[in-house]
């Protein structure tokens, strides 16, 4: 079996933790073939060429049958150029309207909050991930006056919230999960877009009676993230809410450096990434952790049927965070190339 992969170190640390998760595919691959289609995709292609994501290199992705990425963004590059019409871009354009994020704690791993136990964060944030207030819809009037508007809608459709309602229910029977879903929404504030995903929730829950629903403000989902985080196992969430909750996800885990995410394209091309951005302080030191970039590629083989060779990037996982006193850059007691070597020796143990 030969998977095609597209490749986008793209900027800042990206390129230092996608190599480690090269290094790790290609120690787990096992009999798989593995064809790495690299693109030049980023700041640097940016500043040099003015090109952000030219048609040609649109359709190698939508050739491939995955993709995994490390980051992008620039500070040389004003903000949300790379971001809108890089990555989003590409969420959107391959219909990748999953952005699964799971939140797990690695057994001896420390975290901001000492109080939890090491099985009390175990969730998967389900994000939607093809609109919202991401749809870019808006605009400016009377720009640069006195009497500026700027306007940014939330569009949320039917169609696409029943779609990642459904993948969550999906999910929460899946085997592993505990057959909990919560909306974490505003719905005391957003009352017509809260009101379409409430409404979504309970018609689809009648299809899954074995699943318990519940429903949590997103201001409160941060107090319970840091208080009672065992009241979660499956949250769907919209695409503004879900960027934010999963960062501070990533926290209680152990901090951005072990946070993997997939955009995920049912049955479409999907990409995989480390959810934190570019580091630029970490760029070229050589210290920034990899163990997101090395989750993410576990959740790529996982998405493409490899579920063995997903299973000994987990094992590494687990073996080289037992082994670092620290997920933060600079503090992990091993450099970046040193931690894909651990997680290589583990996923072979
Ligand atoms: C993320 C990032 C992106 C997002 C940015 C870089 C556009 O923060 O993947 O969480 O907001 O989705
Ligand atoms: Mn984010």
């Amino acid at each position: 079996m030969t998977h095609r992969i597209g490749v986008i170190p793209g900027d800042g640390t990206g390129p230092e933790v996608v190599a480690e998760g090269l290094k790790v595919l290609e120690a787990v691959r096992n009999g798989s073939e593995i064809d790495l289609v690299e693109l030049d995709l980023g700041a640097e292609r940016y500043l040099r060429t003015g090109e952000v994501l030219p048609d040609e290199e649109l359709e190698t992705l939508r050739g491939c049958d995955a993709i995994f990425l490390g980051a992008v963004g620039d500070p040389r590059v004003r903000a949300g150029v790379l971001e809108r019409d890089l990555l989003l871009r590409i969420r959107f354009e391959l219909d990748q309207y999953v952005n699964l994020r799971p939140i797990l704690r690695y057994p001896g791993v420390a975290t901001l909050v000492p109080s939890h136990g090491e099985d009390d964060v175990d969730m998967v944030v389900v994000r939607e991930n093809s609109e919202g207030l991401y749809s870019g819809a808006g605009g400016f009037h009377r720009r640069g006056t006195p009497h500026e508007v700027a306007v940014q809608e939330s569009i949320n459709t039917r169609h696409g919230v029943e779609r990642i309602v459904r993948y969550a229910f999906e999910l929460s029977m899946s085997e592993g999960r505990r057959r909990s879903l919560t909306l974490v929404h505003k719905t005391n504030v957003l009352t017509f877009a809260g009101d379409l995903y409430q409404r979504v929730v309970d018609e689809v829950a009648r299809e899954y009676p074995d699943v318990s629903t519940d429903y949590v403000h997103v201001d409160a989902a941060c107090i319970y993230l840091l208080d009672q985080p065992s009241r979660f196992d499956v949250i769907v969430t919209d695409n503004m809410f879900g960027d934010i909750i999963t960062d501070l996800g990533a926290m209680i885990q152990g901090g951005m450096g072990i946070a993997a995410g997939g955009n995920i394209s049912p049955g479409g091309v999907s990409m995989f990434e480390p959810i934190g951005g570019t580091a630029p302080s970490e760029t070229g030191k050589g210290t920034i952790n990899p163990l997101a970039a090395i989750g993410a590629t576990a959740m790529l083989l996982r998405e493409l049927g490899e579920g063995d060779a997903a299973a000994k990037v987990e094992r590494g996982v687990r073996f080289a965070a037992s082994k670092m006193s620290s997920m933060r850059a600079g503090e992990m007691g091993f450099r970046t190339s040193e931690v894909g070597d651990l997680v290589v020796e583990g996923a072979a143990a």
